[in-house]
């Protein structure tokens, strides 16, 4: 995985005082990975499981763009979970998924309002791949999605989300009410457990693989009983999830949209590029939501989540309650982030 000659060429780099060597017309890049410290984080228990399938690829010398794409697919299979086809509907009872990734390359791809599809990660590769485009929503990102062979599921909640559905219903009026996700619907999103703790709502991964290159994915349903059509932080690249493999990645999880007034994920990997380590980066970021909010940032939640070049990690958030998984040579970990309130 880590042989004498990259060992060679990266003292060499490192030794010229270079982060990284341009290798052919800007197209690849080479970041030699110097101290063989691949890792994956991401967001939330649910993390642990999904790091297991990234390790797998990274361990075996794979690249973090395919590893962070294994890893949230394990999510997005569980049925009990707010990512995938089990998750939460919106308030029309329809399922609604959003997710993008990122590589090493500035080449991205997103999702949002997909219905149907078990693995929106993978759209989002596809179009990054495939399309000229970076963003496919609604049934276009669908029929984008069949053409390229997924299969459409049938549309049927799991068990967990139809009860859940016929619960809020009794109680909720349909009509759209500014800043609902604040105070109704998150009353009764999944992720807020009954004694009041926060529980994991969308996946964001970042991996640092064994050549040092960075990659990130970032995967949800959204917020529960959503008005229909809304669309969250995490599809939207510099929000829910930005790469530089010169600086760092970053993902993010909580109420979208004061992610997305912040550009979230731009701007910790803006702060990891000033020199702030991914903690200080993250909670710098946190505090900007803090900044533009005041006081009523005591009714949501948002974590960040960064990496940077020399593989270290942290994470910040508003609310305690905010968990996050690492995977590396050397541990397999849940860890807590700090907090703001
Ligand atoms: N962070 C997920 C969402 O707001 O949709």
């Amino acid at each position: 995985m880590f042989n004498r000659r990259k060992f060679l060429q990266s003292s060499f780099l490192s030794s010229m005082g270079l982060a990284f060597a341009k290798k052919d017309m800007g197209t690849e890049y080479v970041y030699p990975n110097v101290l063989n410290n691949p890792v994956v984080i991401s967001t939330w228990d649910a993390g642990l499981e999904a790091n297991k399938a990234a390790w797998e690829v990274l361990n075996k010398g794979g690249r973090a763009l395919d590893a962070v794409e294994k890893g949230v697919m394990v999510t997005e299979s569980s049925l009990n979970c707010c990512v995938g086809l089990g998750a939460n509907p919106d308030r029309d009872g329809y399922v609604t998924l959003d997710a993008c990734i990122m590589d090493d390359r500035f080449n991205c791809g997103g999702v949002a309002f997909l219905e149907r599809i078990k693995h929106p990660i993978s759209v989002a590769r596809r179009v990054m791949e495939k399309t000229p485009h970076v963003l496919l929503v609604g049934i276009g990102a669908q029929q984008f999605a069949v053409a390229e062979g997924f299969p459409l599921e049938e549309q049927k909640l799991s068990e967990s989300a139809e009860k859940a559905y016929q619960d809020w219903l009794k109680k909720s009026e349909y009509k759209p009410v500014i800043n609902v996700e604040n105070t109704k619907a998150q009353a009764f999103a999944p992720h807020k457990l009954p004694n009041g703790e926060w529980n994991h709502d969308t996946i964001g991964m970042v991996a640092m693989d064994a050549s040092g290159n960075l990659s990130g994915s970032c995967t949800t349903s959204g917020m529960g009983f959503k008005m229909r059509g809304r669309v969250g932080d995490s599809p939207i690249i510099g929000a829910g999830l930005y790469v530089d493999n010169e600086v760092g990645a970053a993902t993010s999880t909580g109420q979208g949209e004061d992610v997305i007034r912040i550009c979230g994920t731009h701007t910790v990997v803006e702060f990891l590029r000033q020199g702030f380590s991914p903690e200080q980066a993250c909670k710098k970021a946190v505090e900007r939501i803090y900044k533009a909010k005041g006081e009523s940032a005591r009714s949501i939640q948002v974590g960040f989540l960064a990496l940077n070049k020399k593989g270290e990690i942290g994470a910040f958030c508003l609310q305690k309650g905010f968990t996050y998984a690492v995977k590396n040579n050397k541990e397999e970990k849940l860890y807590s982030a700090k907090s703001w309130f």
